[in-house]
Parts: C-alpha cells; structure tokens; sequence
C-alpha cells in the first residue's frame, strides 16, 4: 500500500482544489444523468481518492442538489475512499461545516467511509451511481521499482525500470476502471481526472523531480539520507500520455465502460500565477514547497525512511532552489478530465 497525503493537504492543495473547481458544470450535468432511469430505492455516490473532501465537497454539494431536482426524497449515501491513513478527522470536520453537502435540504443524506485502496473494491457491485476521482489515479498502487539506482520520479527511469513502471502503470489503471464499473449501478456515471503528460511529452513533475533527486543526493553525501535507501526508492506516481489513459477503452480491458466526454487541459500553476503577479519568489519557493510536501512528503517519509528534520531539510532547500529560480523553474500540471459511462 502507497501512503496518503500529509496532514494539511488541505492547506496545501490549492493546485487542486482550482482544478476540481472548474468541473462543477460537468458533475452536475453527470449527475443528472446517472440517476435519470434509476429503479434502486437509493442514489449512491463514491468519491475515490478523496483526502480531506475539500475539493470534491463542493462538487459532491453540487451533484445532490441535481439529484433532488427530480428524487427529492430519495436516501443518498456518499462514500469517501481514501487509505487507511488519510486524515479522516478532518474530512468529518468538514461535513459539519456549514458548506457541507449535509446541509442540501430534502431526503436523508448519510456519509460513509471506505478506507481502502482504490485498486480493490470501494463498495459493493452496481451500488453506484456517481463516482467522481480527482488527481488521485496517478497513483500507483504499489511503490516504484527498488533496482533503479538514484532515480526519485518516473521520468527518471532508463530502459526496463521505465517500461517495468509503464506497465505497472497501465495495469493499475485497468483494474481501476474495472473495479469501478463493476460498482457503477447500469446507467451510472464516474467523473474524473488525472494528470497527463503535456502535449510536448514534458511529464508536470519532470523539473520539480530534477531538483528533488539533487537535493536528495547532496543530503545523501552529507550523510543525512541513507544512500541505500535513496536507491531504491521512486515516488509511486506516473502521469499516462492521453494515448496510455485512452488504451484500456480501445483495446476493451475497461469493464465496458465507454467515454462520454474527454477534455485535456493545462491548469495554471497557482503559485506561479502569484509570484507573476507579485514578483515575491521567496513566498512562490515557500508555498510551492508546502504543496510538494502535502502530496509527496509522506511518501519521501517512509521510502527514505527520513527523520523530521531531514524531512525539514528536504523542503527548506525545495523552498530555497524553487525562489531561487523562479522564472525559470517549471512546473504545470495537464490533467485529462473523463466522463465514463457504464452501458
Ligand atoms: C493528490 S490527492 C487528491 C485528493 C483530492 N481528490 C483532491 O482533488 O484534492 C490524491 C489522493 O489519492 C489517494 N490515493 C492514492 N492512492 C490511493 C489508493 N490506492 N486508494 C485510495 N486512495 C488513494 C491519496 O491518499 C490522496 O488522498
């Protein structure tokens, strides 16, 4: 099992929470339809990957105000699915909020928890009629190959470790799929996005991971890394080209289900907007350091088997290295947005 994001991703997930932001329309619209010839006595909607529930609760908000448009007493229940170790704590804080789908008037609405990996099954087959997933399928569903000397990121990897992790990659994402239609109820909809590689085949982390894979080796020299461990370790992430995440529905391993809509898209760095605006690299280096160690971190933690003050030390030079280059330094993530339809 790969780990989970940081405590206070949220505060640290800006990136993606603009970029679920801008698929409201879409949920809605999937909603609507999900649920236009539904018999069962219940709608069920699953959020794989959820985190904390910031960025898919407003959506999930949005998704159930559609469905009372034409079932407004029906029960609804909404599953959150997320490792065993995600911050589970602040994902029920926010359903008290006042912002929270809870608070959509009409039928009961009844959260539930899943805590298990994705790459198993969520929820029992054909109770879903909703799912939604974002930036969470990049994730591999085991850690990245221990063989391949000082490489961190996938983009990094030569020859078999490079095709060993493509098709990790490609099985992962097939078993996800099928799982998923195997819970999708007949007529269901999924929603969901994952990163891609730019169409200049630039992976979004290929300059961030340049720069971490020197950090980690000069801390290593410095004997504040375990070089053993630096060597057999590859963040569990692979960002698909658009033909790698269209390839299970050609070649018919999707569980049959079939695209309804399919949108690739650059989504503006946030925190380089800013610093364009601003012109203050040393909060640009800072902030993009804090989102790199939400996602990243806990991995970084247990792969290299990091003490706090290592893990510190990682993203202080981040930090530093990131101002310190900031009109040069690159980092945009492409998603490819699916709307999936089960027959
Ligand atoms: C980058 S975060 C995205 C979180 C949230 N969906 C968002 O858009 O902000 C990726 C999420 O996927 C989860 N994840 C990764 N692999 C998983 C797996 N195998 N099963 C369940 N969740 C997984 C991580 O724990 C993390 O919460």
């Amino acid at each position: 099992m790969t780990e989970a994001m940081a405590e206070g991703y949220d505060a640290h997930s800006r990136y993606q929470l603009e970029a679920a932001g801008s698929y409201a329309g879409v949920v809605r619209h999937a909603a609507g339809d999900a649920v236009q010839d539904v018999r069962d006595p219940f709608v069920g909607i699953a959020d794989y990957g959820c985190a904390q529930g910031q960025s898919s609760d407003p959506l999930l908000r949005e998704a159930i105000a559609e469905i009372r448009t034409t079932r407004p007493r029906s029960p609804i229940f909404v599953c959150h699915n997320d490792q065993p170790s995600n911050d589970w704590a602040a994902l029920l804080d926010r359903l008290e909020g006042p912002d929270s789908y809870l608070a959509v008037s009409d039928g009961p609405v009844t959260p539930l928890i899943s805590p298990v990996s994705f790459y198993t099954p969520v929820l029992p087959r054909g109770t879903v009629h909703l799912g939604v997933s974002f930036a969470a399928a990049q994730w591999l569903s085991v850690p990245g190959p221990t063989d391949a000397g000082t490489a961190v990121y996938f983009d990094q990897l030569e020859g078999e470790h490079r095709e060993a992790m493509r098709r990790q990659a490609q099985a992962d994402w097939g078993t996800f799929l099928r799982l998923r239609a195997d819970e999708l109820a007949p007529g269901g909809r999924l929603v969901m996005d994952l990163m891609v590689v730019a169409d200049d085949g630039t992976p979004a982390g290929h300059d961030l991971w340049r720069e971490l894979r020197r950090i980690c080796l000069d801390m290593a020299d410095e004997g504040r890394i375990d070089s053993a461990r630096l060597a057999r370790y590859v963040l569990p992430v692979y960002e698909r080209t658009r033909e790698e995440v269209l390839e299970p529905f050609e070649a018919g391993s999707a569980g049959g289900l079939a695209i309804e809509a399919l949108a690739t898209r650059p989504i503006p760095n946030p925190y380089a907007e800013r610093y364009r605006r601003d012109g203050d690299a040393e909060a640009y280096g800072a902030d993009f350091a804090g989102f790199v160690r939400a996602f990243a971190g806990p991995s970084l933690r247990r792969g290299l088997d990091l003490s706090p003050d290592a893990e510190d030390e990682i993203f202080r030079r981040l930090a530093q290295a990131v101002s310190e280059r900031a009109d040069g330094f690159w980092f945009e993530v492409t998603t490819i947005l699916l709307v999936v339809a089960r027959a």
